[in-house]
């Protein structure tokens, strides 16, 4: 029984690491990519919020439910779950290596963005689904937004956007560990540098994409719709 229960546990686990790349990781960046078209201007941002939203639902649905939804939803549910059982050592000084600190780090970014992608999802996603308005993601309403109120909510995106690339980025590292493919400290050490330049690459092309909704005056034919983003 004790032996099924730790076979059982290790297969999820595997799947939990899996997931985190494939798809998840891969989702990540080419959803990154693509907003940060922003960059480009309004027109090319909004060719991908309308290109999206244009396939048949059969399509759009089936790749939401099996490459995005729902092995997201299995690796933040059993990352919750990794996360309440980990013990981290921060607080005893004799195990203050840099590694634990990275470690503890990937555990409260996952945590932070589960609440970020709560927010996020419902409030794009979601909505733009239950209305039916797609406009409500477009340019115009993503500029209204992340300049209303201070700029508090580009700070907010700013951050999750930060946290996801720490916590891909680390899990790259850790994952090439998990599965052998770096065995010798040589190729650890290798894969750390790697993982850094991931991290800085990935938050500075979503941060890029965030900056891009500041750059540009929106289509006019949306400005109308900018104020019905929800919060
Ligand atoms: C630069 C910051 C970001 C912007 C501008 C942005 C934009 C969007 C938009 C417009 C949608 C709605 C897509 C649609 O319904 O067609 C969306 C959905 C989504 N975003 Fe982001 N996003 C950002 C960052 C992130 C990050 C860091 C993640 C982490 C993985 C993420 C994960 C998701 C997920 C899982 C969905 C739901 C997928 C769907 O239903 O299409 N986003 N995002
Ligand atoms: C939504 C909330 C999320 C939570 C709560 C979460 C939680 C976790 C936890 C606890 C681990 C460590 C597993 C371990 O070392 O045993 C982990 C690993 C990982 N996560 Fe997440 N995660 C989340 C979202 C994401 C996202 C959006 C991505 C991709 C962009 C991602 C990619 C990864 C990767 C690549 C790993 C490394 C796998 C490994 O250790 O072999 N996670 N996650």
């Amino acid at each position: 029984m004790a032996t099924a229960i730790t076979r059982e546990s290790y297969f999820w686990h595997k799947l939990h690491s899996l997931t985190g790349i494939i798809p998840v990781g891969f989702y990540m960046i080419q959803h990154l990519t693509l907003n940060s078209f922003t960059i480009a201007g309004p027109e090319k941002f909004n060719g991908v919020v309308r290109f999206f939203s244009s396939l048949p639902p059969h399509v759009l649905y089936a790749l939401l439910i099996f490459v995005v939804w729902g092995p997201l939803l299995f690796h933040a549910i059993y990352g919750l779950f990794i996360s309440s059982r980990a013990m981290p050592n921060l607080s005893n000084a004799a195990y203050r290596w840099r590694e634990n600190r990275m470690y503890t780090f990937q555990r409260w970014s996952g945590i932070f963005v589960f609440a970020f992608l709560i927010y996020h999802v419902a409030t794009t996603s979601v909505a733009s689904k239950v209305t039916g308005n797609h406009e409500m993601i477009e340019y115009a309403a993503w500029q209204h937004k992340l300049t209303e109120h201070g700029y508090i909510w580009l700070i907010v995106y700013m951050m999750g956007v930060m946290a996801s690339c720490y916590h891909l980025s680390y899990g790259i590292w850790n994952f090439c560990i998990r599965w052998g493919i770096t065995i010798s400290e040589k190729s650890q050490v290798r894969m750390q540098k790697f993982a850094v330049i991931c991290f800085v690459a990935l938050t500075l092309l979503g941060w890029g994409a965030l900056a891009g909704f500041l750059m540009h005056k929106p289509e006019a034919s949306e400005v109308h719709v900018a104020r019905l983003l929800p919060l």
